[in-house]
């Protein structure tokens, strides 16, 4: 059986091992060499594969019912050695979670992703070689690692009574003794997830995991408190804060009672949920026959999962504690505010702060600037609809503006001070935490900063990142040494994997397919759990998105990467679905990418919400911008689209170059547009601009080697005749400053309302050339001093309309950003800072 307890374990390597060499002839010679006793090897064949094939098809078949006293399982046989339910509907055994690491645990044998309800050790898992657990002669159920050290115990001993180990149709794992006495459970000590009848009581909080599909704990912990009520709090390295039930209300009104001291909850086969504290609620498919968990998810949402035996083993949510992620504490972190919009929630750091680890922003910002204490060095800035909760310096109320003012002004602590005028309420804050900001809020905030830091700086929208964001987050409690295998089973190894494989070969196609297609499953299997309550970054099916795009028929672009189509999802959101073409082959590669662009969040860039990767089929799904592309309302001169004032006008050139800033300087890496021209700019309902295609450059093939990094190689030309900047056709590494220069074209359209390559009379020369001149022309006229000129080359159709201000600061920075030497152009930051000082 030795072999084939390697298949499964190796089952990854197999398959990579097959792709390159199934049917080769190398790997018959090796078989034959190695099984020289062998006279009809496809006999043999044909009865083990079969064997194996049954089997494989009733995983159960080598699953275990009970660990007998005194004996054990190993991790070496995680995937075959397990106990098994009687129903069928639990698993208990190794888990694997993460490389070579593993950790005892209970698992929903029946979801798609084996999804986890008890673990015994969390935190400290062992390695994949040399573990095992055992019960004891003297009755403990012990865990131990490759080099015997006992990472985990059930603690007790019960001597001679004792007689195996069981898991129950419940999912409670116990060691029970000859007449079936419970002598301990794996139902006293939940880990993040309560099952049916089983009980949270005052010693046995539930603790959430750290991220999305990892088992080792994070900081959100339900537990009963002091005053006998059943609550949920961020406890955090640095900081702890209740968040649910609301804390703003006394207890009654939320509901709850504090009279009685049982402290004790749990849900019953119905879903109904009932503490002592007088908390009740039913799940929203309430009645028998469910599988269901309540689990505290890693985001720190308490939420009663139900289990669709028919749909692929997914879950459904079928209560939550909290509908609005930004009432979860935490979430943002220190000197973050949470914003709750519409659509979605995001993380965003105060003005005049940074983002500490943007893969983690629950780890919060940091201040640029240094504060000073003499009162008269800091001024605030307001930010209107944010409140923060707790740590208060003092509750001062009611009180007047200007006081409130005054006490956060005076004291050194005070960061910020949050003011509400009806009734008028004075909140000075000395950490910023908990911070949200919604348009139903009655509050403002006051935010102190240096003199020094001019607030008109602020006077936009801080630049924001998506809320969950860690679909790529990688695991990482695999210690250095679960990496490296043990030396003694190399060989036992070895002939066990060449056995193996001449097993597979034909069993290849029979469970092959069956393996892959189980795993494919996986992702969106978890995610679908989430589906219900955030619209974020996430997989579509292709037969979602052609049903939203009615097979694809509304066609509402067509660009070099791709075809966007409209698309109108179950829950009435419209969005644009693009076919991308000529996307880059590796699907981890694709998948990482778009990762990336999935992060990426700011108000003048098109919101990515997801992607489709089936086979040929990938595509992007993205906002939908009504009003469409400023070529439109730039150039066309048509009745069609309305002209574009000036006030807009300018609007754009100030949102094409945050949204550009944004993607060069703040974003997780560099993104290089490579592609900035009118067509990709799209304007919003108040004529917001917001840049389309940015990220594309990596993911299709046609980018060349990567565009992201900052000295990176882009070998071949991309971006559109008229836009690209000189430095393409020569062998420099393409860096941003191809943006700028891309950018100062679409500035003097703005200005001119023409499009550059217009210039060009009878169409024989080169763009590049004309413009030159033309630029020369420009600089000489500005230079001159005179101002006459600006009348024949602004657009006509303007008249009245102009300020004369900003055409001739527009003018200026776009001459700046078509420097030749690219090294004279300035960043898109520093031209952001320009545009705001013709602000007004
Ligand atoms: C507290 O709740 C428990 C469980 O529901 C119940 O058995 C007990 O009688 C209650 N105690 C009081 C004092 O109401």
């Amino acid at each position: 059986m030795s072999s084939f307890n390697d298949y499964f374990a190796h089952q990854k390597r197999f398959f990579l091992f097959f792709l390159t060499f199934s049917h080769s002839q190398f790997l018959r010679v090796k078989l034959h060499q190695t099984t020289p006793t062998m006279r009809n090897p496809p006999h043999y064949c044909t009865i083990v594969s079969l064997f194996l094939l049954i089997s494989s098809f009733f995983p159960s078949f080598s699953a275990i019912d009970y660990i007998a006293r005194g004996s054990s399982l190993s991790v070496e046989e995680h995937a075959t050695s397990f106990l098994v339910s009687e129903h069928d509907s639990f698993a208990c055994g190794f888990y694997e979670v993460g490389d070579n690491a593993f950790a005892f645990a209970i698992w929903f044998k029946n979801s798609a992703d084996r999804t986890v309800a008890w673990v015994a050790n969390r935190d400290r898992p062992v390695n994949g070689r040399g573990s095992r657990i055992s019960l004891h002669k003297d009755g403990a159920l012990v865990l131990t690692d490759f080099d015997g050290t006992v990472v985990w115990s059930s603690g007790t001993s019960f001597g001679g009574s004792v007689d195996q180990v069981k898991l129950f149709n419940t999912g409670n794992l116990a060691v029970v003794d000859s007449v079936s006495n419970l002598l301990w459970q794996s139902f006293d000590s939940p880990t993040n997830t309560l099952l049916a009848y089983q009980l949270i009581t005052k010693k046995t909080p539930l603790v959430s995991s750290s991220s999305r599909g990892s088992v080792s704990s994070g900081f959100y912990r339900l537990y009963f408190d002091n005053d006998n009520v059943l609550r949920l709090i961020y406890d955090g390295p640095e900081i702890s804060s209740i968040y649910w039930p609301n804390p703003f209300n006394k207890v009654w009104d939320n509901g709850r009672s504090t009279y009685n001291s049982s402290r004790l909850g749990s849900f019953n086969k119905m879903g109904h949920f009932y503490s002592t504290d007088k908390l009740k609620f039913n799940a929203s498919d309430y009645g028998q026959g469910i599988t269901r968990r309540l689990t505290l998810d890693y985001d720190g949402n308490l939420r009663l999962y139900s289990l669709n035996k028919e749909d692929n083993g997914s879950w459904s949510v079928s209560w939550q504690a909290i509908q609005n992620s930004c009432e979860i504490h935490g979430t943002c972190g220190r000197n973050a505010l949470c914003v709750h919009e519409a659509m979605f929630e995001y993380c965003s750091c105060l003005p005049g702060f940074d983002v500490i680890d943007p893969s983690d922003l629950s780890k919060g910002c940091r201040p640029k600037y240094n504060f000073s204490c003499k009162p008269n060095e800091n001024h605030f800035l307001e930010i209107p609809l944010a409140d923060f909760w707790g740590f208060d310096l003092a509750f001062n109320a009611p009180i007047s503006f200007t006081e409130c003012k005054e006490i956060c002004e005076q004291r050194c602590t005070c960061q910020a001070f949050v003011y509400r005028e009806e009734p008028a309420e004075c909140y000075p804050k000395n950490i910023l935490f908990n911070g949200r900001s919604s348009s139903n809020s009655n509050t403002t905030a006051y935010l102190k900063l240096p003199k020094s830091v001019p607030l008109s700086q602020f006077s936009a929208a801080p630049s924001a990142q998506p809320l969950i964001c860690d679909d790529t987050k990688v695991e990482q409690t695999t210690p250095e040494f679960y990496q490296k295998t043990g030396g003694k089973t190399k060989w036992e190894y070895f002939y066990g994997f060449v056995s193996a494989l001449f097993v597979i070969e034909a069993l290849f196609i029979a469970c092959g397919w069956w393996f892959i297609f189980r795993r494919e499953q996986m992702p969106t299997a978890t995610e679908e759990g989430y589906k219900m309550i955030s619209s974020q970054f996430r997989r579509y099916t292709y037969a979602e998105l052609r049903k939203a795009t009615r097979s694809f028929k509304d066609v509402v672009g067509r660009g070099g990467s791709g075809t966007v189509y409209k698309g109108v999802f179950d829950d009435d959101r419209e969005m644009a679905v693009k076919k991308l073409e000529d996307v880059i082959h590796g699907e981890e590669e694709f998948k990482a990418e778009l990762s990336l662009i999935g992060r990426i969040y700011h108000k003048n860039l098109v919101r990515i919400f997801g992607y489709c990767s089936e086979g040929s089929h990938k595509l992007l799904i993205s906002e939908y911008i009504k009003k469409g592309s400023l070529d439109k309302y730039l150039f066309d001169s048509g009745t069609s689209a309305t002209l574009l004032g000036w006030r807009e006008r300018f609007k754009i050139a100030v949102g094409v170059a945050k949204g550009l800033a944004y993607l060069h300087h703040e974003c997780l890496e560099w993104v290089i547009h490579c592609d900035v021209k009118p067509e990709n700019i799209l304007l919003d309902m108040d004529f917001e601009p917001r840049i389309a295609d940015f990220g594309l450059v990596k993911l299709l093939n046609r980018g060349g080697g990567g565009g992201g990094g900052g000295g990176s190689n882009l070998s071949r030309i991309r971006g559109t005749r008229g836009y690209i900047a000189p430095e393409w056709a020569s062998s420099l590494p393409i860096n941003g400053k191809v943006d700028v220069y891309s950018y100062g074209v679409v500035l003097l359209e703005l200005v001119k309302g023409e499009r550059v390559s217009n210039w060009v009379m009878d169409g024989a020369e080169e763009v590049g050339l004309v413009l030159r001149r033309s630029i020369v022309a420009l600089k000489e006229k500005m230079e001159s001093g005179e101002e006459g000129w600006i009348d024949e080359f602004v657009d006509h159709r303007l008249d009245t309309e102009l300020n004369w201000k900003q055409a001739m600061l527009m003018l200026q920075i776009a001459l700046s950003c078509l420097e030749e030497d690219r090294n004279k152009r300035p960043t898109m930051d520093s031209v952001v800072q320009m545009l705001l000082l013709g602000d007004d």
